[in-house]
């Protein structure tokens, strides 16, 4: 076999009068007009406990389009027996039939469920058409590819032989199932961390954020339309801590897939913890979590360019990405021309109902979100140290709309340039020029995380300094280009410090952690 090529899903762009437009425009009008009944799906067998969740759009907070059972803790030890059931078959099949059904996925996601995938996004996560054209069908496709080239890479990988002895790795799965538990705000990552142990010859039990068990259903039954054998991946939504509290007991769980906040894999880390001794192996923890992205500015900064990226970075997906741009420190000599192009481009940023094409911002996810991320606003507006230099207005009377908000404050301690908000607020300081090291400083010093940050210069020293000095406090660093929208395979991405493990998905780095590698020596 050949190395498998790898290229990343070309955008579409959904013109006015353009066919792809009026197939999800009429897909997206099918989703609203049905009412899903969703169940969990245990080795293949449909579960419906009763036990329901309502799944509603975002951007119109009173219209429900589906309703999804939940599992608890008898369906979490059902999905356990189903794993370590189909593993004993799934395991033994080589590597290119497991790898065929989940490209086989991949082209369905491209062609003839694209519409599904991007409406099913569109409707539960309030993304706009390119946001979920970019997520659902692009990045989707690019992971299942990427991690089947990664695949590829990793088995041609074999030790020496000698004139007597035959030395060959074989790449085992590892010996128990995977746990994948995936968030809200990005349907490739459900499909990703549920897809990407299960390449490698394991079995998963799939527990998706329970806002968006509607398009991660639509995934799961792709994977089952592409030729997915019954119990390779099981189906759990529910609660998180139901299911946990059987799932992360078990001897037989080896590795945790998530993606999610710091607080709850710091819980899952402990839960681990607690029960090391009684499993089979160490589980692997692999975990993408929380971020507090910079962009440092400096005097000799492209005005446009920096403004362009921080409304990018700030506002695409209201901010409800990990590497979403969240504090930015501007040097004085530019803040007035800076300042001036901010609010005016944020003035022009239209907010509301996703299924209106013309939109650039929808609604942020639940009443939760839209509560925490007003609190942040409240705390900014109701403080002597800062100012709303735009936005700031919060409705949740017909869906969760929060304006794309620009507070400055004078207070390199202040609160929001310090805590994760995961909205559409972004926090700026002004230092004095001649202190640059001091604005270097802060990039480093305010927080915990070490997910993403861009630094804005033309001066290719400032650049070089910026980036060695600023080593550790992101896992993916940009220059003169906006803190979000790594690209599958071009720049893997993944954080450490509290950002998590760092175990770049979509790369042979992520991919390595569902082996457990087993080195074999023949004698001749
Ligand atoms: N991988 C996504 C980004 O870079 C989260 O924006």
């Amino acid at each position: 076999i050949k190395e498998i090529g790898f290229e990343n899903e070309k955008v579409r762009e959904y013109a006015v009068g353009s066919k792809e437009r009026a197939e999800l425009k009429k897909t997206l009008k099918e989703m609203r007009e049905q009412m899903l009944d969703i169940p969990i799906v245990i080795g293949g067998k449909e579960i419906r406990t009763g036990n329901t969740g309502k799944c509603i759009v975002p951007h119109d907070n009173k219209k429900v389009i589906g309703i999804y059972h939940k599992a608890g803790k008898k369906e979490a030890e059902m999905a356990i027996d189903a794993a370590l059931s189909a593993k004993k078959k799934w395991e033994k099949l080589s590597w290119e039939h497991r790898v065929g059904i989940f490209l086989r996925a991949a082209e369905l996601a491209a062609g003839p469920w694209r519409a599904r995938l991007n409406a099913a996004t569109m409707l539960t996560q309030s993304k706009t058409y390119f946001q979920a054209e970019i997520d659902a069908a692009c990045e989707s496709v690019d992971f299942l590819k990427s991690n089947a080239s990664s695949l590829y890479k990793i088995y041609s990988e074999q030790p020496i032989s000698t004139r007597d002895s035959w030395n060959r790795t074989q790449y085992r799965p590892l010996d128990g199932f995977v746990f994948a538990v995936t968030p809200f705000n990005f349907t490739a990552i459900g499909c990703n961390l549920s897809a990407a142990p299960a390449m490698a010859g394991n079995t998963v039990i799939w527990k998706p954020a329970s806002n968006v068990v509607y398009s991660s259903y639509i995934v799961y039954q792709l994977f089952k339309e592409a030729g997915l054998p019954d119990g390779v991946i099981n189906f759990l939504p529910g609660s998180g801590s139901e299911i946990g509290n059987v799932v992360l007991k078990d001897p037989n769980l080896a590795g945790i897939h998530f993606t999610g906040s710091t607080d709850t894999f710091q819980e899952m880390w402990k839960a681990v913890g607690d029960n090391i001794q009684n499993y089979r192996s160490f589980p692997k923890l692999v975990g993408e979590t929380g971020g507090k992205n910079y962009v440092l500015a400096h005097a000799s900064a492209d005005v446009d360019t920096l403004v362009a990226a921080l409304i990018r970075g700030a506002y695409e997906l209201q901010g409800q990405k990990c590497s979403a741009t969240s504090r930015c420190y501007i040097p004085k000599g530019l803040w007035p021309e800076v300042k001036e192009k901010m609010i005016r481009e944020i003035s022009t940023i239209k907010v509301g109902d996703v299924e209106d094409f013309s939109n650039f911002i929808g609604a942020v996810i639940d009443q939760a979100s839209f509560d925490k991320i007003k609190s942040y606003i409240d705390y900014a507006k109701n403080s002597h140290d800062a100012e709303i230099l735009a936005g700031g207005k919060c409705d949740d009377s017909k869906g969760y709309f929060i304006e794309p908000t620009f507070i400055l404050t004078n207070n390199p301690d202040f609160r929001t340039l310090k805590e994760e908000i995961f909205g559409p607020v972004l926090t700026a300081y002004v230092y004095e020029d001649e202190r640059f090291d001091y604005a270097v400083d802060l990039c480093e010093s305010t927080t915990k995380y070490g997910l993403t940050g861009s630094i804005f210069a033309k001066d290719r020293y400032v650049i070089a300094e910026v980036e060695d000095k600023l080593m550790h406090t992101a896992g993916n660093f940009y220059i003169n280009d906006k803190t979000a929208g790594a690209s599958v395979g071009l720049q893997p991405f993944g954080g450490a410090r509290a950002s998590g493990t760092n175990d770049k998905v979509g790369s042979i780095f992520n991919m390595m952690r569902w082996i457990s590698p087993r080195v074999i020596k023949d004698n001749f």
